[in-house]
């Protein structure tokens, strides 16, 4: 694609998208090499390999990639594609072994991607094959926050926590929150469906707004009306990077079900105590999406990667992420409460796929790309919410959206990461983490 200046068509300051990064297959490709080949991308929860020898199969963008847990402990990233013809090693979602047979013609690779194994090679080869050169292709970056595995492809990458900066702090409300840590619960839900991955990125990052409209009908259904259609007090966070979090403030944290209620009454001094008052009193907590493509809900709590498959499919892959020491009962509870939700059938899953597939067929023809999408939403919040860091928004803001868009334009346009700016760089972060250790 010839030299395009990703800037101008989303235009952050006028608060214009233009509606073209949703449908252009070029556009996509590159996001694929500038973004997605870039990015910290998550892989897995730890507790998906917890033994040597247990392995996860994910995507890195349209990658395959084999999560493996090594006999010393360490974990590698493996591209699923067999060097020969390119077939996937493995083709289970996950389990555990030793090493992984191609069924095409037999190669074999041990789970840290050494070729160990070629039928018939002295017939086939002489003396000329080299093993050596032939192991699977490894991710050079793979890096560990509280439990959830990410990689880079890219080496001159910033590290993990760098990339990720302030949106660190907003994490651990959900992965720091009691002693033990957290695990994910029922599998992973998978689902394809029609839009484009920018766009439940994007709500996941900023999208308060939508709620009071898109998801009423199941609120009133099930009895939450108050706590989405009634209630404006709230902040949007830019946090940085493209990372974005939204909360309600200023009111008790309203729990679903009394059990649920309950286990974080009785855990809540232990919240305090681990992350400090501010971000546990006050405030509900409720979407985090972290650039390019990992959300979650506090909630509910879901965990999910929209993977790209091409400018008007996504291939959402959700977790139901708990706190290990939780009660099972609660657990059991959460993970219905998660299903019924945003299970690819969960009410109000259904309301959000419903609008970013049709979304994808409004911004797609000839005569709708000329003329911009508005993200111009957002005003000065209530009073000053100094405790928190990042930028902060009214509850119905689009600053997160067009902070996000600003990164995807940054990063598009970008030959290296010499040219990105990195978010926990340049100043100590709100935890008191010095940003030392900084590459010129
Ligand atoms: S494609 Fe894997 S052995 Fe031929
Ligand atoms: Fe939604």
């Amino acid at each position: 694609m010839k030299q395009v200046d990703f800037s101008a068509m989303v235009d952050s300051g006028r608060g214009l998208v233009d509606r073209a990064i949703f449908s252009d297959p070029r556009i996509y490709e590159l996001e694929l090499e500038r973004i997605f080949a870039r990015s910290w991308l998550f892989l897995a929860h730890e507790s998906q390999v917890r033994e040597p020898g247990d392995y996860f199969n994910t995507y890195m963008g349209a990658d395959p990639i084999l999560v493996c847990r090594q006999r010393d402990g360490s974990l590698k990233a493996l591209l699923n594609s067999c060097r020969h013809r390119g077939m996937k090693v493995c083709r289970s979602d996950f389990g555990n072994a030793r090493s992984f047979m191609c069924t095409y013609h037999g190669w074999t690779y041990s789970n840290s991607g050494q070729l160990t194994g070629v039928p018939f090679e002295k017939l086939g080869y002489d003396d000329r094959f080299r093993r050596e050169e032939w192991g699977l292709v490894e991710v050079p970056r793979v890096e560990v926050y509280k439990g959830l595995i990410f990689a880079n492809w890219d080496r001159e990458a910033p590290t993990l926590r760098e990339y990720l900066g302030d949106f660190a702090y907003y994490m651990d409300i959900m992965l720091d929150r009691v002693d033990g840590g957290t695990e994910v619960i029922g599998g992973v839900q998978k689902w394809r469906m029609r839009g484009n991955w920018k766009l439940a990125a994007e709500q996941f990052a900023g999208d308060m707004y939508h709620a009071q409209t898109s998801h009423l009908s199941a609120a009133i259904a099930e009895g939450y009306r108050e706590a989405i259609g009634d209630y404006h007090d709230g902040i949007e966070i830019d946090a940085g990077g493209g990372h974005g979090v939204g909360a309600f403030t200023g009111r008790p944290i309203v729990f679903g079900h009394p059990a649920v209620g309950a286990y974080y009454e009785a855990t809540a001094a232990e919240m305090v105590r681990r992350i400090g008052s501010d971000r546990a009193v006050g405030t509900q907590w409720v979407h985090a999406g972290m650039f390019p493509n990992l959300a979650w809900l506090w909630d509910f709590p879901t965990l999910r990667i929209w993977h790209p498959r091409g400018p008007d499919s996504i291939e959402v892959w959700a977790w139901c992420v708990v706190e290990r020491k939780m009660p099972p009962a609660v657990k059991e509870i959460i993970r219905l409460n998660c299903q019924r939700h945003f299970g690819p059938s969960g009410t109000w899953e259904q309301d959000d796929s419903e609008n970013w597939s049709y979304c994808a067929g409004g911004n797609g023809g000839y005569i709708a790309r000329k003329y911009p999408l508005n993200y111009q939403m957002g005003r000065e919040p209530a009073r000053e919410y100094s405790e928190f860091p990042g930028r902060i928004g009214s509850v119905y803001s689009e600053q997160n959206q067009r902070a996000l868009y600003a990164r995807w334009a940054e990063m598009m346009n970008a030959q290296s990461w010499k040219e990105i700016s990195v978010p926990g760089r340049a100043k100590s972060d709100h935890m008191g983490n010095a940003a030392a250790a900084v590459a010129p």
